[in-house]
């Protein structure tokens, strides 16, 4: 057994049962595991992932072991590893450091766990273990051969490192894949913040005033699946453009400070901090619902909430109330954190398989082109997104048409006119 830190090994069989399960809603996945088993494209090489320790995340770890690496895991946020799939992993052979519900402490003491492993491709999820390896491990730095950003925060905080010049290594952006942001981001977000937000509270959705805060591409699924269920949804936006498409998709569009005093449930999805602040807690309903989707637990500013709230009481295993002076309730999901992952189980398994088959294949990518990439934030190369979206139509069963050489010739042209 490798080195690991798991909250209970006897949860192993559990967890190998939610691995099955997953793996059989992820084809593209088990597709490239399959060629990956073959062809060993990782054969040798120390990998390093933080990432949420889900069951999809476990498929993805299984494949990139099935290529032959030797893969260490930490979780990307201290509330949202299942313990049983971090159980199954550690029998598998992974060096998992990974329990639900860490201190800050212990989360990074796992992020320095997996950095002593050495590894040479690093898989992270919010860039956490990007920037602790630059850091404090400097000596590892020359040795990486890539790194892949599964986020949009993490993408932002790992371009502002290429833009201050200390970024070291090569990263891909698995996050700007089409297969990847149109998907995740927007569906698999969408479902499973509601699908949090209704296993937390079981509040009825249909005639309730939901806000979104941010209208990317987390706040488009989250607006839609939540008017789906009969919302009444109302957008904040800081950008005139996002905040004009929300309009014209008939949402309500309105600064925050007007929609605390009418909203029932808000949900932050902006990647950016003190979204709801002191002065939008002040006014809002007895009983309003506060959830977020964004990466990091800084857009519901806690500290507001504390110092607002007179006492704080949890009244469901996901659900704090914050009792103001006047008596007023304030109910908190999930901490502050990514409510899918701490209130449910995150993206379904059908949306992973893409974003994890992008990981997969950039590892593969970033293997065969060593030492040509720069140290900069690249794209996703067009041939993985495409391969991709190929696989996962073939695996849907569905068939597109393709163009003739002629229009081809003619999509390329400038002559042909009216
Ligand atoms: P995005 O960049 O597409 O959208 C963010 C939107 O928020 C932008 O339209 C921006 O103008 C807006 N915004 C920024 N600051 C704002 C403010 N103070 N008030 C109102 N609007 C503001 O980003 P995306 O992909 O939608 O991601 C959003 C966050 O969700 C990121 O932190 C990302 O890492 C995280 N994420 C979470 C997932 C989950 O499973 N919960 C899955 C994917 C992403």
């Amino acid at each position: 057994m490798p080195d690991f830190k798991v909250a209970d090994l006897d949860l192993a069989p559990e967890g190998r049962k939610l691995i099955e399960w997953a793996e059989a809603h992820m084809p593209v996945l088990m597709r490239i595991r399959e060629r990956f088993a073959r062809e060993k494209p990782l054969e040798g090489l120390k990998v390093g992932c933080c990432l949420h320790v889900t069951k999809e995340t476990a498929v993805l770890v299984r494949t990139l072991m099935a290529g032959g690496a030797d893969v260490a895991l930490c979780g990307s946020n201290p509330l949202s590893t299942n313990d049983a799939v971090a159980a199954a992993l550690v029998e598998d052979g992974v060096r998992v450091f990974a329990w639900r519900g860490q201190s800050k402490d212990d989360y990074y003491w796992c992020i320095r766990q997996v950095l002593s492993h050495g590894p040479r491709l690093v898989h992270d999820d919010g860039a956490d273990l990007i920037v602790t390896l630059h850091e404090e491990r400097r000596d590892l730095l020359r040795g990486v051969i890539s790194g892949f950003e599964e986020t949009t925060t993490g993408v932002i905080r790992l371009k502002a490192m290429e833009r201050d010049g200390v970024l070291a290594f090569p990263i891909i952006a698995v996050n700007e894949a089409r297969t990847k942001r149109l998907f995740d981001n927007r569906y698999g977000t969408g479902q499973s913040v509601v699908d949090g937000l209704m296993r937390a509270t079981n509040v009825l959705l249909a005639g309730k005033t939901v806000v979104v805060c941010g209208y990317g591409w987390c706040g488009r699924g989250i607006a839609m699946r939540a008017r789906g269920l009969g919302a009444h949804v109302i957008v904040c936006e800081v950008d005139p453009v996002k905040a004009l498409e929300a309009v014209m998709d008939g949402y309500q569009v309105m600064p925050l400070r007007e929609a605390a005093k009418v909203g029932d449930i808000f949900i932050t999805a902006t990647g950016c901090e003190k979204v709801i602040r002191r002065e939008h807690m002040e006014l809002m309903k007895d009983g309003a619902i506060l959830a977020n989707a964004g990466h990091f637990n800084v857009e519901i500013w806690l500290p507001d909430l504390e110092e607002l709230a007179v006492r704080k009481e949890r009244v469901r295993p996901c659900v704090d109330a914050y009792v103001l002076p006047d008596g007023r309730k304030l109910y908190l999901l999930g901490e502050g954190r990514l409510v899918n992952l701490v209130c449910a189980d995150g993206h379904p398994p059908d949306v992973m398989d893409m974003s994890f088959a992008n990981q997969a294949l950039c590892a593969e990518y970033a293997v065969k082109h060593e030492g040509e990439l720069e140290p900069r934030v690249y794209l996703v190369p067009e041939e993985v997104d495409m391969a991709v979206a190929r696989l996962k139509l073939e695996a849907l069963g569905v068939r597109i048409d393709e163009l003739t050489p002629e229009q081809k010739a003619y999509l390329e042209s400038w002559r042909l006119g009216t």
